[in-house]
């Protein structure tokens, strides 16, 4: 669906659209593992401020215990957020419940500004609870995997993006 050419040159130009949005001030740019791992690591290097680099993990609700969100923080470190910028990087935002969930997280920690920013963002009919400051590409509502996108944990590698196929029958 998309090169790592063009992954390459979009990331770059949302690297320099961060940049004027920020000016001079530091970033705390806050990575949402693991899907943005990739998109991270390219991203933050397109950004000639001083950045500091956080990660945060959620995983899916594992369905033992109740919860209403659906989703669960496996591990929140002792983020120093207060006062700052904070620019949140996810991969995909379709739902928005991810995104949601973190923002709501660095919230809690009174930055002074929070930004966010996705490598794909899903046109879906429904209305996301979350948006995104920064969208590198609008994708279709299909499945994708590859650059940090992942089905069961495979195709993270894949230095492009790709739908994932339904197996023929
Ligand atoms: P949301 O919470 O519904 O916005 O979904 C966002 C999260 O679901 C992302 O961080 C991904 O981990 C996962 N996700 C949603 N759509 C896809 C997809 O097409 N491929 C791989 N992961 C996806
Ligand atoms: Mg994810």
């Amino acid at each position: 669906m998309i090169s790592s050419a063009r992954i390459r040159r979009r990331v770059a130009e949302l690297g320099h659209l961060i940049q004027r949005q920020v000016g001079r001030e530091e970033l705390s740019v806050v990575a949402v593992l693991n899907g943005s791992l990739m998109f991270t690591a390219d991203l933050v290097r397109h950004l000639s401020l001083p950045v500091h680099l956080e990660c945060v993990r959620l995983s899916l609700y594992d369905g033992k215990s109740p919860s209403r969100e659906g989703l669960r923080v496996a591990s929140l470190p002792p983020l120093r957020l207060h006062g700052r910028t904070v620019l949140i990087v996810d991969d995909i935002l379709d739902t928005g419940t991810t995104l949601a969930r973190v923002v709501s997280l660095v919230a809690a920690r009174r930055p002074r500004r929070i930004l966010t920013c996705v490598l794909l963002q899903k046109n879906t009919a429904r209305p996301a609870a979350a948006r995104a400051d920064f969208v590198g590409f609008r994708v279709p509502d299909r499945f994708v995997v590859g650059y940090g996108l992942d089905f069961l944990g495979k195709y993270r590698n894949l230095p492009h993006i790709a739908v994932l196929e339904e197996p023929r029958r």
